[in-house]
């Protein structure tokens, strides 16, 4: 077993860990506060190559492995929650199933425009009633006689969508079949039915952009859809195979920059006559961030292992998703206690890491279901469907 990158995976990571210090990091709080989604800083994002990371580079991308991607995802997470949200869902949600599941012509049509900035895309899954139950999906998608698809209904918590030039959009084709009859297309949102709508009031991810959306009329063409009909829940789902991971690489780095700012804080704060990183339960708080983020690396090192050995990878990723999200929570609250009344404000930026750190365990599967993903692997027993217990005969 090697612990090592290699030294390309060594040279990306110094490279990001430069461009996010020097464009992501001065203007993270300004954004977050002015409550700014900045296209140019997602322009400056994907000129850096990072927004097709894992897409091959004869469709525009930069061809490179799961755990670079994870390397790139924590150093944009270190400096702003909101842009790697923007690069989670463009790279992983919409890049990545649209290379696992599009037909040659859809790749060569849109990968190049998406790796490139030029569109951004949106994942519409998640419903007004259809959250961790996916797959009740109420929107409607009727097939024409021209062989195009009416779609009508409505999306929720859509990452992107104020913007987004193109959106994955599942819908229910046959509601008698249940998840066998969803099916998932490439919608082009320039036309009337498709109407965005910002969410306000979210407690963070203030730098993020987030709609739901309305679906009215909407066309799809014939051949818009990434596989066949009732292939529409498997498309989401390894769909978030890749997400869920680009979110715990992302939430690493938030574990990071939260056990940064309280190092920092820690040496040059003074209480009693000496800096607080001189009392042991200061350190005690300090160590146990390190302790957790070193951790929650190793686990998105493995699934990214995992999945660039090529083989199924959805425990592994539930898990580092679980971990680091959760661990981001914990390590972002313990940075405002290491700050004292300093970390409840905005002067310092703890606070807005708290608030952005929030959301990761909830979006692209909230801690409950990857407990229930991991439970099923090591128990055998889906929790979520009807089970019949053999009684012994009496
Ligand atoms: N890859 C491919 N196929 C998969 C799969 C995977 N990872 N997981 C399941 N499937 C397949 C199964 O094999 C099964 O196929 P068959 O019908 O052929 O047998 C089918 O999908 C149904 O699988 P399940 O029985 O596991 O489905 P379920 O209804 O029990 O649901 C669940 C399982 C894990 C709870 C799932 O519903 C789930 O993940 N829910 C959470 C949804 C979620 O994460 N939403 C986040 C939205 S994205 C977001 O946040 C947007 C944003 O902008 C940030």
């Amino acid at each position: 077993m090697n612990f090592d990158l290699s030294d390309e995976q060594q040279l990306i990571k110094s490279t990001a860990r430069e461009f996010t210090d020097k464009e992501v990091v001065p203007v993270a709080g300004p954004n977050s506060a002015n409550h700014h989604f900045d296209l140019e800083l997602v322009q400056k994002i994907a000129d850096q190559g990072y927004l097709g990371a894992i897409v091959p580079r004869e469709y525009g991308g930069a061809g490179l492995d799961y755990i670079t991607y994870a390397l790139i995802c924590e150093e944009i997470g270190r400096g702003c929650s909101g842009m790697r949200t923007v690069v989670s869902v463009q790279t992983s949600l919409v890049c990545s199933t649209i290379l696992k599941w599009g037909t040659e012509e859809q790749k060569q049509k849109y990968l190049p425009l998406l790796c490139s900035g030029e569109w951004l895309g949106c994942f519409g899954l998640t419903e007004p009633g259809a959250g961790s139950g996916a797959s009740d999906q109420k929107t409607r998608a009727v097939q024409q006689d021209d062989g195009s698809w009416r779609i009508n209904g409505a999306k929720m918590w859509i990452s992107l969508a104020n913007h987004a030039k193109l959106a994955l959009i599942f819908a229910q084709t046959e509601p008698e079949l249940k998840h066998k009859g969803l099916a998932c297309f490439i919608v082009e949102t320039d036309q009337p039915g498709f109407q965005p709508t910002p969410i306000d009031g979210k407690m963070g991810l203030w730098a993020s952009d987030t709609a739901e959306i309305a679906l009215d009329d909407v066309i799809a063409a014939p051949d818009s859809m990434l596989g066949q009909v009732g292939d529409g829940f498997k498309v989401a789902m390894s769909a978030l195979d890749s997400g869920r991971y680009s979110v715990a690489a992302g939430c690493v780095g938030l574990c990071q920059a939260a056990l940064d700012e309280s190092i920092r804080y820690a040496q040059e704060r003074t209480q009693f006559d000496r800096p607080i990183a001189g009392f042991q339960l200061v350190q005690a708080m300090i160590a146990d961030m390190v302790v957790r983020t070193e951790a929650a690396r190793m686990l998105v090192y493995r699934a990214g292992a995992v999945k660039d050995a090529g083989r199924p990878s959805t425990l592994e990723t539930s898990i580092a998703k679980y971990n680091a999200s959760e661990a981001a929570v914990w390590c972002a609250n313990t940075a405002i206690q290491v700050h004292g009344g300093a970390g409840y404000s905005s002067d310092h930026p703890v606070e807005r890491f708290f608030r952005d750190a929030r959301v990761t365990t909830i979006y692209e599967g909230t801690s409950q279901i990857q407990q229930l993903i991991i439970g099923r692997a090591v128990t055998g027993i889906d929790a979520l469907k009807p089970m019949v217990l053999e009684r012994a005969p009496a």
